[in-house]
């Protein structure tokens, strides 16, 4: 069952290209199964080398991001596409997407990996499932796959 919409949207904002405190995003992806082991340090690192990112605000609070690499024109990767726990099914993840696409909207072919169970939320936004084969060398384990 979808989780319910909530109609306070008030205090939200969501800002494109401007980082939020490496503290606030870790204590986010902790609760992923891919990034749970990322430090403040790793992640301020990585933002650095991010073309595309996007965070969602309630007022101070972080409350989601998402990011983008890309080359800008023919491929893109989402990633880290994550909304706090006590905020989910309110449209804040899927407003996140909308707002890497609208920035990514001339290039070619967005891509990411996710599982069965968010292929709903997904598909909503436009994407399908790649029927080729998808091949990956791990050089490091995250702490679980998905
Ligand atoms: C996936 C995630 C980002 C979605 O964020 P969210 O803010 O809860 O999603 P939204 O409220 O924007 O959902 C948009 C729509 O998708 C639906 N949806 C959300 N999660 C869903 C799921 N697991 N399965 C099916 N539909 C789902 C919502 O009900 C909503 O539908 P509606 O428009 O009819 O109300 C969030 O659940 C999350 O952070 N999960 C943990 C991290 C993760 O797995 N990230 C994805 C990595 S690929």
């Amino acid at each position: 069952m979808n989780p319910p919409r909530h109609p306070d949207r008030r205090r939200r904002r969501f800002e494109l290209g401007v980082a939020p405190p490496s503290d606030d995003l870790r204590r986010l992806l902790a609760h992923t199964s891919w990034a749970a082991n990322r430090t403040e340090a790793d992640i301020a690192a990585r933002i650095q080398c991010t073309p595309l990112f996007v965070v969602a605000r309630d007022g101070a609070t972080t409350i989601g991001f998402g990011r983008a690499l890309t080359d800008g024109t023919y491929r893109a990767l989402l990633d880290d596409i994550v909304v706090a726990e006590d905020r989910r099914g309110r449209g804040i993840g899927a407003a996140i997407v909308e707002s890497l696409l609208r920035e990514l909207a001339d290039v070619e072919e967005v891509v990411l990996n996710t599982e069965e169970s968010l292929r709903g939320f997904y598909e909503r936004l436009g994407f399908r499932p790649f029927t080729g084969l998808t091949m990956v060398r791990r050089n490091s384990t995250p702490t679980v796959s998905i």
